[in-house]
C-alpha cells in the first residue's frame, strides 16, 4: 500500500472541515470590535461593524470577519500564558494538567464518540490524549508539548509560543474535527504531552508505552511553536524524523496553508517527534521558523501572548486538519 500519499478526495473533504475553522456562530454586536483582514497576508485589524461597511463593504473591497475562529486559539493561549508557568515538576504542573485534561475534553465535546483520558507519568503532570476512533486498527497522531520553562525551574514562564502556540493549534483541529463529526478510517489521535522542557519526558512515556503494547502508528506530526514567524513561514524540519513522511508534510502545505514552506534542522532531537522516532514511529516536525528567525523569547518570562501572530497559528490549524483528514485514510 502507498503510504503518504496526497489523496485529492480526502482533501475536498478537508475543505469542508476546514470551513468549520472560519464559521462558528457567535451572533456579531454592533458595538463589538471584530478582526477583518482583506487577504491571506493580512494580519487583520480590529473594527467596528459601521467600520466594515464604511472601509470595506461600501469601497466593494473583499474580506473575511476572523474574529471568532481567532477568539478560540486566543482564548486558550491567554489561559495556558495565565499560569505563572506549567514546569513540569514545579507548583503548577499539576493544575495546568487539569486545565489540558479540561479543555481537549470541551474541545471534543460535540462528538461524544471521542474518548479523552490522562497518561500517568512518574511526576505529577500527566499527558493527555484525545482520540477519535477508526475502524482500520491503525493510528494517526498530531502532537504538541503543554509544559514551559522559564529561566529558572521557578521562574515566570508563559510559554506562549513554545509551546501554548502548538498546543491551541491542536485543540482547534480537535474541535473542528469534532464538531464536523468527522469518522475517521485510522484513529485519529491528539496528544498533549507534559515534560518536554525536561528532556522529552512525556512524548517518550507515551511513545514507549504505545511500542511496548504493538500500538500500529502510522504517523506523528508534532508541533512545538507555530506563533512566531517574522519570514511568514511553516517550516518542516528534516533532521530527526521520517524522510518519507517529512516529504509528504512539505507536499501540503502549499495545498493546506497560504504559507511559504521552508525547511531547517535542529541538529538534535528538539521535541517530542524524538521520542516517536526513538520508539520506531515515522515523525515530522513542524515549526514556525527556521532556527535562525525563532522566537528570541523562548524559555523566558517574555515569552508572551503579544509576540504571537493568530492568523499565522490559523495557517498551522489548516495544516494539521489537512495533514489529519489525509492521515485518516492513509
Ligand atoms: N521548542 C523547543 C525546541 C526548538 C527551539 C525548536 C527553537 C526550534 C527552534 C523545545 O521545547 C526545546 O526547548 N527543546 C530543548 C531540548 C529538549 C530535549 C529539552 C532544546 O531545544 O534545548
Ligand atoms: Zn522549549
Amino acid at each position: 500500500m502507498v503510504r503518504f500519499a496526497l489523496l485529492g478526495a480526502t482533501a475536498l473533504q478537508a475543505t469542508v472541515v476546514l470551513g468549520a475553522l472560519t464559521s462558528q456562530s457567535l451572533p456579531a454586536r454592533d458595538e463589538e470590535l471584530r478582526l477583518v483582514k482583506t487577504s491571506e497576508e493580512d494580519a487583520g485589524t480590529w473594527m467596528t461593524e459601521e467600520q466594515k461597511f464604511e472601509q470595506l463593504i461600501s469601497k466593494g473591497i473583499h474580506f473575511a470577519d476572523i474574529t471568532d475562529t481567532m477568539s478560540n486559539l486566543q482564548t486558550w493561549t491567554n489561559a495556558m500564558a495565565n499560569f505563572y508557568n506549567r514546569y513540569y515538576k514545579g507548583t503548577y504542573a499539576a493544575t495546568s494538567a487539569q486545565w489540558m485534561f479540561d479543555t481537549a475534553k470541551s474541545a471534543a465535546k460535540a462528538n461524544s464518540a471521542i474518548t479523552v483520558k490522562q497518561f500517568a507519568h512518574s511526576y505529577n503532570q500527566p499527558s493527555v490524549i484525545a482520540a477519535i476512533p477508526g475502524t482500520s486498527g491503525e493510528v494517526v497522531v498530531v502532537s504538541a508539548h503543554y509544559d514551559s520553562i522559564g529561566s529558572t525551574t521557578s521562574g515566570r514562564a508563559p510559554g506562549a509560543d513554545d509551546n501554548a502556540s502548538g498546543v491551541v493549534v491542536v485543540l482547534e483541529a480537535l474541535r473542528v474535527l469534532a464538531e464536523a463529526k468527522f469518522k475517521p478510517a485510522n484513529t485519529l489521535e491528539f496528544h498533549f504531552y507534559s515534560g518536554e522542557e525536561g528532556g522529552l519526558q512525556g512524548s517518550r512515556g507515551v511513545m514507549q508505552s504505545y511500542s511496548r503494547s504493538g500500538v500500529k502508528v502510522l504517523a506523528v506530526m508534532n508541533q512545538d511553536m507555530t506563533g512566531y514567524s517574522p519570514n511568514n513561514v511553516i517550516a518542516v524540519y528534516t533532521d530527526y524524523v521520517d524522510a518519507g513522511l517529512t516529504s509528504f508534510l512539505q507536499k501540503l502545505v502549499p495545498v493546506y496553508t497560504q504559507l511559504k514552506l521552508a525547511t531547517d534542522k535542529c541538529g538534535y532531537a528538539c521535541s517530542d517527534h524524538g521520542s516517536a522516532r526513538d520508539a520506531g514511529y515515522p515523525a515530522a516536525y513542524v515549526c514556525d521558523e527556521g532556527m535562525a528567525d525563532s522566537s528570541p523569547y523562548i524559555h523566558s518570562a517574555n515569552d508572551a501572548v503579544s509576540t504571537l501572530s493568530f492568523p499565522h497559528m490559523l495557517q498551522h490549524a489548516k495544516l494539521t486538519v489537512g495533514f489529519l483528514v489525509e492521515g485518516s485514510y492513509f
